[in-house]
């Protein structure tokens, strides 16, 4: 028997987490799949990027035996229904019984669902009681459902819990402390990514642009292990902050930052091949041989032909940005040098000097933070023994200066 647990969990908080440990004490379930959506049916808010939803269900599910997190939904395009994601589990995993976990509020707003009486021909649907609900009243709208669609509606208890992710990201954004709302992975988690600390930024663009970028994540998904998700989610948001402070566009430099590792899990063959198809179209031939030797480096102009191609991006400035932020070259637009310094100074990464050169990116004066973060590079490929590419060098000799 397979217990199905949606949502969005944005962040995932520690009632998402009771709620599946209840249900599978309490219904004698073999397993829980907790499903983040991709794209919601009723959702009238902006959701947070799948890359971080995903990872928090992860993180505050990890220990529970018999709780796994699945991304179909993310994976599947356009909307996200629960009957199809329900007939899709049952081909996939023909379980003797499945039930939906929900909370009582879903007695409410069920009537609303896509294809509410199929579905419910298909599950049994679990509500979880949370000990303080009016059970009358529940015990009533559960009879009109089964009544009205002929499904099955069973109860279990879990934990009372004041928490919901509505409050929770209302105290995040305001700077308030949500200390013990958040199983304890996922409250270090979204400090470390800032996950809700991008609200400015992000409310310079419009919601199609908005889910413009989620459509653009989407795309990725396969492209790259959930490691490479996360760091590429956080240069998008951290671009974006600099785009924003820096006058910039963006959209595209939040969109530069999702897609600029995009080709990297490829293999060497497929990126030096991708590389030179890139380099080709863009008269660059000579400089194709440069990069395709270097497989730490083959990955800008390869991701570069990856958003050209699978994700239409048709920016000749965003590709190039993309394309050179391995390597940085000389002449960089704000927008390149935008690209390059989030690779390197996003709230993914950790050195000492990055302090130093986020306060001169923040405030304008990005190619103090280009010398700074080059020398930086540098460093780190000495330490390595790596001699630096020549249009690395070549662009530090513009910055020299400074
Ligand atoms: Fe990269
Ligand atoms: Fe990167």
């Amino acid at each position: 028997m397979i217990g199905l647990f949606g949502g969005t969990f944005d962040p995932f908080h520690r009632a998402h987490r009771a709620l599946p440990e209840s249900a599978m004490q309490n219904l004698g379930l073999d397993q829980v799949i907790v499903m983040p959506v991709g794209r919601a049916p009723h959702k009238d808010r902006r959701t947070s990027f799948a890359t971080y939803r995903f990872e928090m269900a992860q993180l505050g599910s990890a220990d529970l035996g018999g709780v796994c997190v699945c991304d179909d939904e993310i994976r599947s395009p356009g909307v996200d229904y629960t009957f199809n994601t329900v007939m899709h589990l049952k081909k996939k995993l023909c379980p003797k019984k499945l039930f939906i976990l929900a909370g009582s509020d879903v007695l409410v707003s069920i009537d609303s669902w896509y294809r509410v009486a199929d579905l419910l021909k298909e599950v049994t649907l679990a509500i979880a009681v949370r000990g303080d609900g009016d059970t009358a009243l529940l015990r009533s709208k559960a009879s009109q459902t089964q009544q009205r669609y002929g499904g099955k509606v069973v109860f279990f208890e879990m934990p009372r819990m004041e928490v919901s992710a509505t409050g929770l990201r209302a105290s995040l954004l305001a700077g308030e402390k949500t200390e013990g709302m958040c199983p304890e992975a996922v409250q270090a988690f979204i400090g470390q990514y800032r996950l809700y600390d991008f609200a400015l930024d992000f409310d310079m663009l419009s919601d199609d642009e908005w889910q413009d970028l989620l459509d653009l994540e989407e795309i990725i998904w396969p492209y790259l292990s959930q490691k490479r998700r996360l760091h590429s989610v956080s240069v998008a948001q951290y671009a974006a902050r600099l785009a924003r402070l820096n006058g910039l566009d963006v959209w595209a430099a939040t969109a530069g930052g999702l897609l600029h590792d995009c080709a990297k899990g490829l293999p060497a063959d497929t990126q030096r091949k991708l590389a030179s198809l890139y380099l080709a179209e863009c008269s660059c031939a000579e400089s194709a041989s440069r990069f395709c030797d270097d497989i730490n480096l083959v990955h800008g102009p390869a991701s570069a032909y990856v958003a050209k191609k699978e994700a239409n991006v048709i920016q000749g400035e965003l590709l190039n940005a993309i394309a050179c932020h391995s390597t940085a070259k000389p002449n960089m637009t704000a927008l390149e040098q935008i690209i390059f310094l989030a690779d390197k100074i996003a709230y993914d990464r950790t050195f000492d000097r990055l302090v130093d050169i986020r306060a001169a990116a923040e405030t304008g004066r990005l190619a103090v933070a280009m010398k700074r973060c080059l020398e930086e590079v540098f460093l780190a490929l000495r330490r390595d023994e790596i001699t630096p590419h020549p249009l690395s060098i070549a662009a530090y000799e513009e910055y020299a200066h400074l």
